[in-house]
């Protein structure tokens, strides 16, 4: 029944939380404080931004993701006391341009395609830091479209970002299918109106708002079990 299926992006095909190692090197002993604290300030930016100003032709304060990503890690790393030489920053933004895919990323896209349906990314990213991170994990042949907030200058979880994957595609909105394994996102996006799939590979409980997400998994794989 479903003709699109759609993914977030960072955190769910993309693990975020990888960014520790590298961090760990760098910064010993706070590899995962930062890592947590750096996705964090990075959300926090992103509705910052969106509920400061939410002009249906984008908010004022908008800046692409990218940038509020690296402004979140300075911040970070300045709240830990830690020192971001340029050096380090450039290594950990460029990890982070091509951030590693989960193991089942790939072959869960590429599955869906096998049966007939169409993928798409849906995310907060700019548009070249996704084509970045896309590519640098194989994806591009698998997805039909990589659809970016970039487009509104409203973030996540404003409806004007999830309404996008209504203009991208001629589709009404029960036949798509939303995956994200960040639960605030599935929340909002079954505010909207979508179906949604909650990837919830750390064992996490839903939220205690809103309505729960039409289907649950522990891993990116478990989707394929509901098409
Ligand atoms: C995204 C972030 C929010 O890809 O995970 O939209």
């Amino acid at each position: 029944m479903y003709k699109l299926v759609a993914f977030d992006a960072y955190g769910t095909l993309f693990d975020v939380y990888s960014m520790g190692q590298l961090a760990e090197e760098l910064f010993p002993g706070n590899g995962e404080a930062l890592a947590l604290m750096w996705r964090d300030r990075q959300i926090e930016y992103t509705r910052l931004v969106t509920m400061s100003d939410t002009d249906p032709k984008g908010s004022r304060h908008y800046l692409p993701f990218w940038d509020l990503t690296e402004r979140s890690l300075r911040y970070c790393c300045k709240r830990l006391h830690l020192q971001l030489s340029a050096g380090d920053a450039q290594r950990l933004m460029d990890q982070y341009a091509k951030l590693t895919g989960f193991p089942d990323s790939l072959e869960v896209l590429r599955a869906i395609k096998n049966k007939g349906l169409s993928t798409a990314i849906l995310s907060n990213g700019s548009r070249e830091m996704l084509s970045s991170v896309v590519t640098a994990n194989g994806l591009a042949p698998y997805l039909d479209q990589v659809v970016s907030v970039e487009d509104v200058r409203l973030f996540k979880t404003a409806p004007q970002s999830y309404e996008l994957l209504l203009t991208n595609f001629p589709l009404a909105k029960q036949e798509i299918l939303f995956v994200s394994s960040n639960a605030w996102d599935a929340l909002a996006a079954k505010w909207f109106g979508f179906d949604v799939f909650w990837v919830n590979c750390l064992g996490h409980p839903f939220e205690e708002i809103g309505e729960r997400p039409n289907f649950e998994g522990s891993s990116l794989s478990d989707v394929l079990a509901v098409l």
